[in-house]
C-alpha cells in the first residue's frame, strides 16, 4: 500500500466558487515539494477537515494538472463533515488522501464513440473524464454528454457547460426537470434525450454517474439501443470510512467499492443491486 492511502498530505484552499445554494467547488493546492496528485478520472480523494472528520469526494478537475485540484461538495444538513467544510476559506488547509479507487477505463476505449450521463451532482467525475478525452480527442469517436438536473440553477459548472456546448468537439446536451424563466432548453428526464440520439451501440462506451433511479430505466434503453452492459461504466456511492478496503464499509457482495470500484460496469452493479436489495 502506498503512503499516500492512509498518511493525509495538506492541500491549501486555493479557491472557492459557488456552483449551486448547496453546492460549492473548492480549487485546492498542494505544496510544492509534493509529489502531485496523479488520478484516473473517476478516481477519488478522502478530505479531512482538522476536528470534524473525513468523508470522500470524487476528482473534478483536469488530471493533467498535477498540484492543484478540484472537488465539488453538497452541504448536507448537519453534515460532521461537510457543513464545516462549507464554512472554510480560501487560505485554510484541509488533509487529503488519495487518489483512491480504479477509475473510468478511458485508455482502454479509445476508437469507439463515448457517451456520458450525468444526474445533478453525478457530474464532477466525469467532468474529469471528459477534460482527459478532450486533450486526446483524435482518439475517440463521437463524445456524446447528456446532463440532467433539477432545475436551471441545481446545474453545476454553469460556464464550463457554456463552452461545451459551443464547442465543434463534443455533443453537449441538458435538460432540467423544471423550468424557470431563464430556461429555453429540454425539460424532461435525461431518458428522453437518450431515446433522441443514433447510437452505434456495438461501438459505444457509457460512462455514468448519479442517482440509481435514474441510471436503471437508462440502461434498459441502452441494451435496447445494443450496448453492452459490460461496455456501461457506473461510478457508484456507497458508505466508507477507510477508503482503502480496511474496514468493510463498503463491501457490498464480494466487492469492496473503495478499492474494486467505485466504477464498476453495469452488469456488476445489477448483481451487487440485487444482493443489497435482498437484504444481506
Ligand atoms: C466514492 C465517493 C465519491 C463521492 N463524491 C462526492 C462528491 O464529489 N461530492 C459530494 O458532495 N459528495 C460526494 N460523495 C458523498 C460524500 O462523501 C458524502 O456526502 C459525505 O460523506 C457526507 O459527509 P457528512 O459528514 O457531511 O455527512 P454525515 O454527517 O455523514 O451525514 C449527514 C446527513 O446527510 C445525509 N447524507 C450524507 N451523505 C449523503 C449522501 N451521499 N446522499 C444522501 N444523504 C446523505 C446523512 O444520511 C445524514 O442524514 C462521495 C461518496 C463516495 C463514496
Ligand atoms: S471504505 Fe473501508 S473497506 Fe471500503
Amino acid at each position: 500500500m502506498r503512503s499516500e492511502d492512509y498518511l493525509p498530505r495538506l492541500a491549501r484552499i486555493e479557491d472557492i466558487a459557488i456552483e449551486t445554494p448547496t453546492e460549492k467547488t473548492f480549487t485546492l493546492r498542494l505544496g510544492e515539494d509534493d509529489p502531485g496528485l496523479h488520478f484516473n478520472p473517476g478516481q477519488f480523494v478522502e478530505i479531512s477537515v482538522l476536528g470534524s472528520g473525513e468523508a470522500p469526494f470524487g476528482l473534478a478537475s483536469d488530471p493533467a494538472e498535477h498540484h492543484a485540484f478540484q472537488m465539488t461538495v453538497r452541504r448536507y444538513p448537519s453534515g460532521v463533515v461537510t457543513v464545516p467544510l462549507h464554512r472554510m476559506n480560501v487560505g485554510d488547509y484541509l488533509g487529503m488522501r488519495g487518489p483512491l479507487g480504479n477509475g473510468f477505463p478511458l485508455a482502454d476505449c479509445t476508437g469507439r464513440d463515448i457517451l456520458i450521463i450525468a444526474g445533478g451532482l453525478g457530474l464532477p467525475t466525469l467532468r474529469a473524464a471528459i477534460f482527459y478525452m478532450l486533450a486526446r480527442r483524435h482518439q475517440y469517436g463521437e463524445i456524446t454528454l447528456l446532463y440532467g438536473a433539477r432545475t436551471p440553477q441545481d446545474r453545476l459548472y454553469k460556464e464550463t457547460l457554456r463552452e461545451w456546448t459551443a464547442a465543434p468537439d463534443i455533443n453537449c446536451l441538458q435538460t432540467v426537470d423544471v423550468a424557470d424563466e431563464s430556461w429555453d432548453g429540454n425539460v424532461g428526464y435525461v431518458s428522453a434525450l437518450l431515446e433522441q440520439l443514433r447510437l452505434q451501440g456495438d461501438n459505444t462506451s457509457v460512462f455514468m454517474c448519479g442517482p440509481m433511479v435514474m441510471i436503471r430505466p437508462l440502461t434498459s434503453i441502452l441494451v435496447d439501443m445494443g450496448v453492452a452492459e459490460t461496455s456501461m461504466y457506473v461510478n457508484m456511492e456507497a458508505h466508507m470510512k477507510c477508503g482503502i478496503g480496511k474496514c468493510g464499509h463498503c463491501l457490498v457482495k464480494s466487492k469492496y467499492v473503495c478499492t474494486d470500484g467505485p466504477v464498476f460496469t453495469y452488469d456488476q452493479v445489477r448483481e451487487m443491486q440485487a444482493y443489497h436489495e435482498a437484504g444481506h
